[in-house]
């Protein structure tokens, strides 16, 4: 249902003419943030050239199987594991009576055999080819042993004929192969996000903040933008690149985020305050900086409390669905189910803070959500991935409320 950023694709091009339409394939899976690699059948290369792919993907088009110079880059076995995703675009009958017999008498097929990748073929051929009893028994098998086919379309072809065997459009396989709905979950929804640390002064110099580098609140600005939501992230001081199409109000303190989390509150459908805001901040802020004086070793700065955002926002009358985080560096799940109750919000997404491990600063992150009636688990992964998992779990959490 979501787009799955950086997914190591493996584009298999075979000899058929819809090879020109391949380049096209590589861009759109380009688009969605997908790693991708070219593999080319010897039949191949009599319709598209090597450099055109080559440039497409950014990458050295694969060609040959028993090559020595190749084997000593990324050899056949090492292309096999790196790819998540085979998917082979056009696919000749030619091609599809190989991969059912298992043979492996050139580069791509080898692969074929060699991954544990998933194995999609779009198959691309003259209308009666298509029709041919021993096409149409080659990918019943192949579906069995779990290919995803996709397509073929039908109407004019090249040969003049008219039918089915047309390869389906390229953004549409792309947008199959990323696993992006095609219709977006969020589209029409609006989203407003805090995210970072705030800084509470003490004077025109210092201030007190924390560790929060606000990769996740930015990571789960760019999956909502990817799912269609339009996103408002208000955003600590941080140094991140706005993630594109979101509106972003750039605040410091605890009470700059909540006058912007109030001005934009109303309009929103989902709530997710990711910002590690400060509970207290210094009673004065000197007008100049405090000097150090050499009547006492020790100083003393008072504190008061900061607004809670969070709690402000769960006691609205209409309030949006809100998702809260509790960065704790002990009894993460405990604290966190005594926060769901105590702001009255529908999720805490738990995350352990502590020692070198911890989220903060990290690109990668793990995350208990902790919603009224239990509790799910979203592992370790990197922080867009962990986003997307928790939209997905939103949504359902949400639309189940
Ligand atoms: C001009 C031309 C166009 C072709 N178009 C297709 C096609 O669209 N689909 C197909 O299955 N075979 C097509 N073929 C036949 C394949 O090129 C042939 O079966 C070749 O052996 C495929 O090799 P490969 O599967 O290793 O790439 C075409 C052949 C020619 C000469």
């Amino acid at each position: 249902m979501f787009i799955h950023k950086n997914k190591r694709v493996l584009v298999g091009v075979t000899g058929g003419i819809a090879a020109y339409k391949s380049p096209e394939l590589v861009r759109r899976l380009k688009d969605r943030g997908c790693d991708v690699r070219v593999v080319m059948s010897e039949g191949a290369k009599a319709f598209i050239t090597p450099l055109t792919l080559q440039a497409v993907s950014g990458n050295k088009v694969h060609e040959e199987l028993l090559d020595e110079e190749a084997e000593l880059g990324m050899g056949h076995i090492e292309l096999a594991r790196w790819a998540e995703q085979i998917v082979i675009a056009p696919a000749t009958a030619n091609f599809i009576a190989k991969l059912a017999a298992g043979r492996a008498d050139d580069l791509l097929s080898t692969l074929v055999l060699a991954t544990s990748a998933e194995i999609a073929v779009a198959p691309a051929m003259n209308q009666q080819m298509w029709q041919h009893p021993s096409t149409a028994e080659n990918l019943s098998l192949l579906q069995d042993r779990g290919v995803r086919v996709i397509g073929p379309g039908s109407g004019d072809q090249a040969c003049g004929e008219v039918g089915p065997g047309r390869m389906t459009d390229p953004t549409e396989i792309a947008t199959l192969l990323a696993g992006e709905a095609l219709a977006r979950p969020l589209v029409g929804k609006r989203v407003l996000i805090t995210a970072g640390p705030t800084w509470e002064a003490m004077d025109p110099v210092r201030g007190i903040t924390n560790h929060s580098s606000g990769k996740m609140g930015f990571a789960l600005a760019e999956a909502a933008l990817d799912c269609g939501a339009e996103v408002t992230l208000v955003s600590g001081p941080v140094h991140l690149e706005t993630p594109a199409g979101a509106t972003r109000i750039d605040v410091r303190s605890a009470q700059n985020m909540l006058e912007a989390v109030l001005e934009n509150v109303n309009s929103a459908d989902y709530f997710v305050a990711v910002a590690a805001v400060a509970d207290y901040r210094p009673i004065n802020v000197a007008e100049q900086k405090i000097k150090k004086t050499d009547e006492s070793d020790e100083m003393t700065i008072r504190l008061v409390k900061n607004p809670d955002i969070l709690a402000t926002v769960g006691a609205m009358p209409n309030r949006p669905y809100c998702i809260g985080f509790a960065a704790e560096t002990e009894n993460q799940i405990a604290h966190a189910r005594a926060k769901l109750t105590r702001k009255n919000v529908d999720i805490i997404a738990a995350n352990n803070v502590a020692g070198d491990e911890g989220a903060f600063g990290s690109d990668q992150n793990a995350v208990t959500l902790i919603h009224h009636n239990g509790e799910i688990e979203i592992p370790t992964n990197d922080k867009y991935a962990v986003a997307i998992s928790m939209w997905r779990h939103i949504l359902k959490l949400a639309n189940s409320a």
